[in-house]
C-alpha cells in the first residue's frame, strides 16, 4: 500500500534510501391493576435450537505477543508530516535494553516503509540492519543484524516513511475548511488499540511502557500538540516555512496513549484549582464553544484528584475537537482527542442532551488519565477494567458537576439495561475475554466491556460501600502507578480494603458470560415475610433449562413499602436457592428485591408479589429507577417468552401519569422495539395509536415551550430533564402521527426555515423527525439545505440521524446515497444508514441492500474497525424473519469483517429471537389492540 511513498517524500529529512526487503435492541391506558395476572410460560427451547444450528463460532486467529528479549526504555521520535502530499517522514532513536543476545529485533510495524535501521551498543560501534522482514498479517517487522547484539543498553535508530491515511487510525489526515472556505488538512493520531505501529515502528503492547521524547517538524503557522508541554520551538534549518517543536519527556507510558496533532485551532484556557493548565482547542473562530467543556474539565480534575487521592501527574492537559474522528473521544495522556460533537457546545445552538453528552465524555476521558494511563491494563483481556471503570465513574463525576441531571437514573436506562440485553444472548462473551489478534481486540470495544463492566462495578461499589471502595482504589493506584495491572490486582486491593470476598464474588461476573434471573416467591409467617429466592441463567430465549446451569455470587438487597428507598436487608446468594426471613413485615406491605436496580440480574416475581408491586407504579411510591427496572424486566421476560407481551402492554398503560424523563425514555425505547417488530405485520398502525394514547397526557402537560424559572412535571430545578422529556415526548407523538403535534411541528418548521422564528435547539430533533416522517421530497430538499448551511457539526449530525424517517421509497434511496456523499463525515455515514434501517420496514430492507451493494467501499472506509460492527448491528438487528438470519450469515461468510464476527452472530441470534417473538405473540397483541378499541360490553 505504501510502496510508492519513498519516492514521493523529499529526502532531505531521511538521508539514505534502502529498498524495502521483503472494531437494536433498545424500547404504552386503561389497566386495571387488580386484574393483572403474571402469566408464566417456559416455552422457547425450539428457538434456542434453531439459533444453535445457524451460528457457528469463528476460528481464532493465530497470534503471538512480541518477544521479550529486547525492550524500549525511551523513544526519541521525530515526525515530519506533509499536509499536502499526505505522507510523513520519521526518525526513531530509541534507547533499548537487550535482555538476551540476539541478532534480530521484532517490533510492531504496519503500513510503514523502513528506510534504514541500525543499532549501537552503549559506547560501541553502530551495526546496520541488513534485512527488514515485514510480517504484514501480524503487523510486525523483524530487523536482522549481521552479528549478535549483546546483552545491555543501546540505541536503535530507524528512518521510515508512511502515509497520512484517511482511515481515522494511526497517523491520519482530517479535513476542515479554512475561514476562507478552502479545504485543508490536519494531521492527527488515534492509536488505541493497536495503531501506534502505523505511525512509527514500536513495541505496541500496553505492558511495554517507555518514556517518549517527541519532536514535530511542522509549518510554522500551524498548532503542534503532543502529550507533553512544548520545551523548544526553533526554525527548521532546511526549510524556513517549517519549525521544529520539541516536547518535554513523558512519564513512562504505553504506546496506545501517545498522540500528536498538527493543524489550525483556537483555544480557551484556564487553570484548575489544583494547578493544572487546561486548554480546550476548537476549530478556528469557535473558541467560545470550548467554554462548557473547559468548565467541566477544570471541575473534574480536582474531583478525581480528591476521589483517587492521587494528583494528575502531567503539567497540562489539552482537550481538542477533531473533525474526522472514528470513536467518541480518546484519552491520550495530556492530549485528549474528541469528536467535535463530544466537546463543542454553543449556548444558542446546542441542545440539553449534547451538554450532558459532553459532560459525560469529558468525565470519562479524564478518569482514564488515572485509570488506564497511570495504571494500565496488562493486556487487552483487561480492557474492561479501563472502559468499565471509566464508564461508571463518568456518572459519578457528572453527578458531582450537575446534580440536576439525575444522571444515575439515566445510567440504568443507558448502560445497565443495554448490557443485560446484550449479555442475554448465547453469543455474548465474558467481560474478561482472551484476545490476541488486533481484530479480536477491536471487537471487544462493545457494550459488554463498557456497559456490563460499568454495571458490575456499580454493583460492587454498592456491595463494598463508598468508603472502603475508595480506600481500595487508592491502594490500587498507588501500588500500580506507572505500571500495569490485571483484574485480579484490583480485586486484591478491594479485598484488603473491605475484608469482603471480592475476587470470589466478582469472578462469577467477569469470567463467565451472562447473568442470572432471580426467581422470588413469598410467604407470610406471623410478623415475618419469608422469601424463597433462587437463580438460573437468564437467556434471551428463556431461562436456562439444562443440567449445567452456571450460577453467580449475587449480592441481593431487599426493601419494603415502609421505606422504598431504604435497603432493609442484604444477603449474598452463593447457591442455586435460599430462604430469607425478612422480619417485621405486615401482610399488607410489599417487598421488593434489588431497590435502586443495582444488582446485575433480572427478577421474576410470583404473581402475588408482582401484583402487590404494581400499584406503586401508578401512585409513584416505587422509586423512578425501580419503576424503570420493573418495566424493563417484564419487557425482557416477554421477549424471552416467559410472559405474554400483552401483559407488558397493560403494564405500560399504568405509566400514563409518569413524570420522570428516564422512566419515559426507557419505556419509549422498548415501545420502539415493539413498533419495529410489529412493522412486520398488518397492524403496525395499532401500536402507533397505542403510543399516541399513552404519550398524549404528558405531552399536554409539558407543552411546546419551556416556562423559564418554573419547575415542570419533574419538580423544581428540573429544567434540564424537562427539556429532555419534552423532546422525547414530542418526537414520539410526532412520529406516531399525533395530528396536533404534527400540525404544530409543521408550523414551527416553516417559521424556522423562513427565518421568522428559529427553533430552540431542544425542539429541533423532534420537529425535524416529525416533518420528515410525514414529509415529501420538498421536506427532504429543505432538510438537505439546512444540513448544508449548518455551521455546527452537532446540527449536521442532528439532521443526519433523522433523515431516515422519510417514508417514500425513492426518497429513502436519496438519503442512502447522501450517506456516502462528501456532505457526510465518514464517521457519520453509519448513523445515516442506521437511521434509515431503524425507521421502517422498507427502510430496513433498503439499508441492508445498500450496505451489501456498497460493501467494498464501506469496509474499506472503516478498515475493519468498530464502526463496521455498529453499521452491521444498526442495519440488520431489527429483521424478524428467520430467513434473514441465514441471509446475513451467508453474506458475511463471503464478505469478511474480522472485527465484526461476533456482532454478526449476535445479530443473527437477535433476528431469530425477533422472529420467534413475533410468531409467538403477534396474534395476542393484535387481539389486545382490537379489544382496546372496542372493549367487550
Ligand atoms: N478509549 C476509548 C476510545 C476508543 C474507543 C479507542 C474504541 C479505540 C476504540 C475512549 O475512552 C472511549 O471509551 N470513548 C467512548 C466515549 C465514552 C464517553 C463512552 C467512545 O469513543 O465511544
Ligand atoms: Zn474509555
Amino acid at each position: 500500500m505504501l510502496l510508492l511513498l519513498s519516492r514521493q517524500v523529499s529526502l532531505s529529512f531521511v538521508k539514505q534510501v534502502i529498498p524495502r526487503s521483503p472494531v437494536l435492541f433498545s424500547k404504552p391506558a386503561s389497566l386495571n391493576l387488580r386484574t393483572f395476572k403474571f402469566k408464566v410460560k417456559f416455552s422457547t427451547v425450539s428457538a434456542n435450537a434453531t439459533i444453535q444450528n445457524i451460528i457457528t463460532m469463528p476460528e481464532r486467529r493465530p497470534f503471538v505477543r512480541l518477544p521479550t528479549d529486547v525492550y524500549p526504555v525511551n523513544y526519541g521520535l521525530c515526525l515530519k508530516p506533509d499536509l499536502i502530499d499526505f505522507t510523513f517522514e520519521g526518525k526513531l532513536d530509541a534507547r533499548i535494553e537487550v535482555v538476551q543476545g540476539t541478532n534480530q529485533i521484532v517490533m510492531n510495524c504496519a503500513d510503514i516503509d523502513i528506510i534504514t535501521a541500525s543499532f549501537a551498543p552503549e559506547g560501541g560501534e553502530e551495526i546496520s540492519a541488513t534485512g527488514f522482514n515485514y510480517q504484514n498479517e501480524d503487523e510486525k517487522v523483524t530487523l536482522s543484524f549481521p552479528s549478535a547484539l549483546q546483552k545491555g543498553s543501546g540505541s536503535l535508530k530507524i528512518d521510515f516513511v508512511g502515509e497520512l491515511n484517511d482511515k481515522m487510525k494511526g497517523f491520519y489526515r482530517s479535513k476542515y475548511a479554512s475561514a476562507s472556505g478552502e479545504m485543508r488538512y490536519a494531521a492527527v493520531t488515534q492509536f488505541e488499540a493497536t495503531d501506534a505501529r502505523r505511525a512509527f515502528p514500536c513495541w505496541d503492547e500496553p505492558a511495554i511502557k517507555a518514556t517518549f521524547d517527541i519532536s514535530l517538524i511542522v509549518p510554522k503557522d500551524r498548532v503542534a500538540l503532543s502529550n507533553m508541554n512544548v520545551i523548544d520551538r526553533k526554525p527548521y534549518p532546511e526549510d524556513d516555512s517549517l519549525v521544529e517543536v520539541k516536547f518535554a519527556t513523558t512519564p513512562i507510558m504505553s504506546t496506545y496513549l501517545v498522540a500528536f496533532v498538527i493543524g489550525e485551532y483556537d483555544f480557551v484556557e484556564s487553570q484548575s484549582s489544583d494547578g493544572i493548565m487546561v486548554r480546550v482547542y476548537t476549530p478556528v473562530g469557535k473558541a467560545e464553544q470550548g467554554k462548557f467543556a473547559l468548565e467541566v474539565a477544570t471541575k473534574t480534575l480536582p474531583f478525581y484528584k480528591d476521589y483517587f487521592n492521587v494528583p494528575y501527574p502531567l503539567p497540562k492537559i489539552d482537550l481538542i475537537a477533531i473533525a474526522d474522528f472514528a470513536a467518541g473521544a480518546m484519552e491520550n495522556w495530556g492530549l485528549v482527542t474528541y469528536r467535535e460533537t463530544a466537546l463543542l457546545i454553543d449556548p444558542k445552538n446546542s441542545c440539553s442532551s449534547s451538554r450532558q453528552w459532553v459532560a459525560l465524555v469529558v468525565g470519562h476521558e479524564l478518569a482514564h488519565q488515572w485509570f488506564g494511563n497511570l495504571v494500565t491494563m496488562e493486556w487487552w483481556t483487561h480492557l474492561w477494567l479501563n472502559e468499565g471503570f471509566a464508564s461508571w465513574i463518568e456518572y459519578l463525576c457528572v453527578d458531582h458537576c450537575f446534580p440536576e441531571y439525575d444522571i444515575w437514573t439515566q445510567f440504568v436506562s443507558a448502560d445497565y439495561t443495554r448490557a443485560l440485553d446484550l449479555d442475554a444472548l448465547d453469543n455474548s462473551h465474558p467481560i474478561e475475554v482472551n484476545v490476541g489478534h488486533p481484530s479480536e481486540v477491536d471487537e471487544i470495544f462493545d457494550a459488554i466491556s463498557y456497559s456490563k463492566g460499568a454495571s458490575v462495578i456499580r454493583m460492587l461499589h454498592n456491595y463494598i460501600g463508598d468508603e472502603d471502595f475508595r480506600k481500595g482504589m487508592n491502594a490500587y493506584l498507588l501500588k500500580f502507578q506507572h505500571k500495569n495491572a490485571s483484574t485480579e490486582d484490583l480485586w486484591d486491593c478491594l479485598e484488603q480494603a473491605s475484608g469482603k470476598p471480592i475476587a470470589a464474588v466478582m469472578n462469577s461476573w467477569t469470567k463467565q458470560m451472562g447473568f442470572p434471573i432471580i426467581v422470588v416467591d413469598q410467604e407470610q409467617q406471623g410478623e415475618d415475610r419469608v422469601l424463597k429466592i433462587s437463580q438460573k441463567k437468564f437467556c434471551a430465549s428463556g431461562p436456562h433449562n439444562g443440567e449445567d446451569c452456571p450460577s453467580w455470587m449475587v449480592p441481593i438487597s431487599i426493601c419494603s413499602s415502609e421505606d422504598p428507598a431504604c435497603t432493609k436487608m442484604k444477603v449474598l446468594l452463593d447457591q442455586p436457592e435460599t430462604t430469607v426471613t425478612v422480619p417485621n413485615i405486615s401482610p399488607e406491605q410489599w417487598v421488593k428485591i434489588n431497590p435502586g436496580t443495582v444488582g446485575f440480574y433480572r427478577i421474576q416475581y410470583s404473581s402475588a408479589m408482582l401484583e402487590s408491586l404494581l400499584p406503586g407504579v401508578r401512585d409513584l411510591t416505587l422509586l423512578p429507577v425501580d419503576r424503570l427496572g420493573l418495566q424493563n424486566d417484564l419487557f425482557s421476560l416477554a421477549r424471552a417468552g416467559m410472559i405474554s407481551t400483552v401483559e407488558v402492554l397493560k403494564l405500560m398503560e399504568a405509566f400514563v401519569n409518569e413524570p420522570n424523563y428516564t422512566v419515559w425514555s426507557d419505556l419509549s425505547c422498548n415501545l420502539g422495539v415493539l413498533s419495529s417488530l410489529l412493522s412486520h405485520t398488518d397492524y403496525h398502525e395499532d401500536i402507533q395509536e397505542f403510543i399516541r394514547d399513552l404519550f398524549t397526557p404528558i405531552g399536554l402537560k409539558l407543552g411546546w415551550d419551556s416556562k423559564p424559572g418554573e419547575g415542570g412535571p419533574q419538580g423544581p430545578g428540573s429544567g434540564h430533564l424537562d427539556a429532555l422529556l419534552r423532546g422525547l415526548v414530542l418526537g414520539k407523538l410526532g412520529k406516531a402521527g399525533h395530528k396536533p403535534t404534527l400540525e404544530e411541528a409543521r408550523r414551527r418548521f416553516k417559521d424556522h426555515v423562513e427565518g421568522k422564528q428559529i427553533l430552540s435547539a431542544d425542539l429541533r430533533s423532534p420537529v425535524y423527525l416529525t416533518v420528515l416522517k410525514h414529509g415529501d421530497s420538498t421536506t427532504l430538499d429543505t432538510m438537505f439545505k439546512l444540513h448544508k448551511q449548518a455551521d455546527m457539526q452537532e446540527e449536521k449530525n442532528r439532521i443526519e440521524r433523522v433523515l431516515g424517517a422519510i417514508s417514500a421509497p425513492d426518497l429513502i434511496q436519496r438519503v442512502l446515497t447522501f450517506a456516502l456523499s462528501e456532505e457526510v463525515r465518514p464517521q457519520d455515514t453509519v448513523s445515516v444508514i442506521g437511521g434509515v434501517a431503524g425507521s421502517s420496514k422498507h427502510g430496513r430492507k433498503a439499508a441492508w441492500k445498500f450496505v451489501k451493494d456498497n460493501w467494498e467501499e464501506l469496509h474499506n472506509r472503516y478498515q475493519g474497525g468498530f464502526l463496521i460492527s455498529r453499521l452491521i448491528k444498526l442495519t440488520v438487528d431489527g429483521f424478524a424473519v428467520d430467513k434473514m438470519a441465514a441471509e446475513v450469515k451467508s453474506f458475511f461468510e463471503s464478505h469478511h469483517a474480522p472485527a465484526a464476527e461476533r456482532t454478526v452472530q449476535q445479530c443473527c441470534e437477535n433476528i431469530l429471537l425477533n422472529a420467534a417473538w413475533l410468531k409467538r405473540d403477534a396474534e395476542d397483541i393484535h387481539l389486545y389492540f382490537l379489544q382496546r378499541k372496542a372493549p367487550p360490553v
